[in-house]
């Protein structure tokens, strides 16, 4: 497993999620670190990876990450192969409204990886919110945020994190690739979009495909594969009847998260998130 001491500089350098992204699990981390598995495990796959706040937490010695959002995939890439010219576009950046508006209006299909890269990640540092969110068609539609100084180039966590990304295998791809991976001993955490807490919560929008019923019925057969093949799997999503019957017999723990995206204040306060295991 992920010696998590054995690598000092690591642990005492420990990177920080490159990238803002919704549903990061950061603020999460102290109260899934009493759930994840005792047992050494000898592969960490996440395949919904998102920001990575569990995989930049563990620091897996061998990793699978997996996200279907394919700028997000490109942007762990080139961190990891081309870091020396991400940083030269990086700092070509400038805070400016006009400068932003005319950045989000490329087509990222027609940049190269390393351009594509530089985009992603200058849209996520100065966008409203740090959002990432696309329309219909799959273009970035977030307003400038008019932040003062924001951290376009953090040149030493790039390092870390490119560091770090070394020992993964990167994959933009549905979630169920995993059990092309999986062995027995691996462990799998799974962070899937939130089944909504009411039809009017339906944030799912990080890929133009929306992530409904049918993704978490399959997801939670996928689950249940990963289990019989002798995993240690891990999963979080929302606290609703749907989701715990779905997982009825797993181990369920209750968490509290911090909700920020209710426009209704007194739907604000802590909301009880789900933790599934397959183990105690
Ligand atoms: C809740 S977020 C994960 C957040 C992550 N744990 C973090 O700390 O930042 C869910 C992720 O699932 C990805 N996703 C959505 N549908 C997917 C699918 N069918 N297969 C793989 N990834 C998917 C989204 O792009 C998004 O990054």
């Amino acid at each position: 497993m992920l010696e998590r001491s054995s690598s000092l500089s690591l642990q005492v350098l420990r990177p920080k999620p490159p990238v803002k992204w919704a549903g990061g699990k950061t603020q999460l981390i102290p109260q899934l670190e009493p759930l994840f598995p005792k047992k050494e495990y000898n592969l960490y796959i996440e395949p919904f990876v998102g920001g990575g706040a569990v995989f930049f937490h563990l620091l897996p010695h061998q990793a699978v990450l997996i996200d279907s959002n394919e700028e997000l995939i490109n942007f762990y890439l080139v961190v990891r192969d081309s870091l020396e010219e991400l940083l030269r576009a990086l700092r070509k950046h400038k805070n400016t409204r006009e400068y932003y508006y005319s950045i989000r209006a490329l087509d990222p299909q027609e940049l190269s990886p390393v351009e594509r890269a530089s985009r992603f990640l200058y849209l996520n540092k100065t966008a409203y919110n740090g959002l990432w969110r696309v329309n219909s068609r799959g273009q970035h539609n977030v307003p400038f945020g008019r932040y003062k100084n924001p951290k376009i180039v953090d040149e030493p966590n790039l390092r870390l994190v490119a560091k770090v990304l070394r020992n993964a295998r990167i994959i933009c791809d549905d979630f169920s690739r995993v059990l092309e991976f999986a062995r027995p001993g691996t462990f799998v955490y799974l962070d899937p979009p939130y089944y909504p807490l009411s039809d009017t919560a339906n944030f799912t929008g990080y890929t133009p495909d929306a992530f409904g019923p049918k993704d978490q019925k399959r997801l939670a057969a996928v689950f249940r594969e990963l289990d019989r093949s002798g995993c240690l799997v891990m999963l979080s999503n929302s606290d609703t009847p749907f989701i715990r019957e779905l997982y009825s017999g797993y181990d369920i723990q209750v968490v509290y998260a911090r909700r920020v995206i209710n426009c209704r204040p007194d739907r604000r306060g802590p909301v009880t998130e789900l933790v599934i295991r397959n183990y105690r």
